[in-house]
């Protein structure tokens, strides 16, 4: 079996087993999150060996050229070596600038960036990864226009027990320092040539961030077709901007904004949900959605990746081409059976 060096130790890798899952097996630190190619959080750089091309093929040229890869991604045929980068290399250090609740549920927290000129490009839409003060890295998509604000604003839920949204909920605060690193994803507004398309958003609780970003990018670029935003909630305390969103809608005629509450009776908090769509958000789109000009539409779709491959599948079943549908599924970081540390 090929040998893994790492730091001051040796691994024997397992039949087809990756570099970050030998890592994780044996118990040492390195940062991951999608374990797809995606996030580029397991970054490691082949020392004295050459990375497999499969591995390598997910990472830009400059990193390439420098010999780094993804530790995901890399199935060693041979003796290798890895080596992580330091946590400084390749990201973006930020701070909490702001931390408050958008519902019971969700928090929404702003950074400041502090290294402004290794910032980096990105689509609203797009996803970045953090890595907080204990290492855990995990993707989040970015929820407005840096460039505009000069600040990051992030949408995150609490999961059960999670360890990202666990710390950020009861131990962060103003002034933490975060690494970020990205762009990815192909989920933005995209219009050269000023088009009338529609667009139809459509997202399940904080599937609305990216949305939001796409929302106000495509708005501040003056589209002219039709924008149909859809947010669905199981009771209406799971949504949130719901008043800057009917204000939005108010000041621009060519978007309409449907609330979509599951159960519209259970509330706990007290909101008003008179302006609220009963019924599941795949009600309410089978419902208000125009068939007739699906073909030229651009679908947004972000969230529980059951409801966005459910709803991708409908839209290209009722007539939306399939390079037309963009999605954003809020897939779990994977937890490693071995007991990774992060
Ligand atoms: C492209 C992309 C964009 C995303 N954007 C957003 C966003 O904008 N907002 C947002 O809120 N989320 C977003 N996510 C989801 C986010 O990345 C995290 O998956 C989510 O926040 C949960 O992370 P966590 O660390 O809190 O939970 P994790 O620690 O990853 O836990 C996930 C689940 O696994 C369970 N679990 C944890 N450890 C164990 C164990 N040892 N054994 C068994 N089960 C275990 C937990 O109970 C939990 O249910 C996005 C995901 C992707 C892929
Ligand atoms: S790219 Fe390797 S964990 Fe995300």
């Amino acid at each position: 079996m090929p040998k893994l060096k790492f730091k001051s130790s040796q691994f024997s890798l397992n039949q087809y087993e990756t570099v970050l899952d030998c890592l994780l097996r044996n118990k040492q630190y390195i940062p991951y999150a999608c374990r797809a190619g995606m996030c580029q959080a397991c970054l490691v750089r082949a020392v004295n060996c050459d990375a497999t091309d499969e591995s390598k093929k997910w990472i830009k040229q400059s990193l390439q050229d420098k010999g780094y890869t993804l530790a995901c991604q890399w199935v060693p045929d041979s003796d290798v070596e890895a080596a992580l980068p330091t946590v400084e290399e390749f990201s973006v250090r930020t701070t909490i600038k702001s931390l408050d609740y958008l519902n019971p549920g969700v928090i929404r927290f702003i950074l400041d960036v502090e290294d402004k000129d290794r910032m980096f490009h990105y689509y609203p839409g797009q996803y970045v990864t953090l890595i907080n003060p204990r290492g855990i890295a995990r993707s989040y998509s970015v929820a407005n226009n840096y460039e505009e604000d000069q600040t990051l604003e992030f949408h995150i839920s609490q999961t059960d027990q999670g360890a990202f949204s666990g710390w950020l909920f009861n131990e962060a605060a103003c002034g933490d320092v975060l690494h970020m690193r990205g762009p990815a994803g192909d989920c933005y507004y995209r219009n050269a040539s000023t088009e009338e398309f529609p667009v139809i958003l459509a997202a399940t609780g904080t599937g609305l961030a990216p949305l939001y970003a796409i929302l106000n990018n495509a708005l501040d670029n003056n589209h002219l077709g039709e924008i149909s935003l859809y947010h669905g909630g199981r009771t209406s305390d799971q949504l949130y901007y719901v008043e800057e969103l009917e204000k939005l809608s108010q000041n621009h005629p060519n978007l309409h904004y449907y609330p979509c509450v599951k159960e519209p009776g259970s509330k706990t908090s007290g909101k008003d949900t008179k302006n609220v769509n009963a019924g599941s958000i795949e009600e309410v789109i089978n419902k208000k959605m125009d068939t007739g000009t699906l073909a030229t539409t651009r679908v947004f779709l972000c969230g529980a990746p059951d409801f966005v491959y459910n709803m991708r599948k409908q839209f290209f079943l009722k007539g939306a081409k399939s390079g037309n549908i963009y999605c954003d599924p809020f897939l779990e970081h994977s937890v490693a059976a071995t007991g990774g540390t992060n």
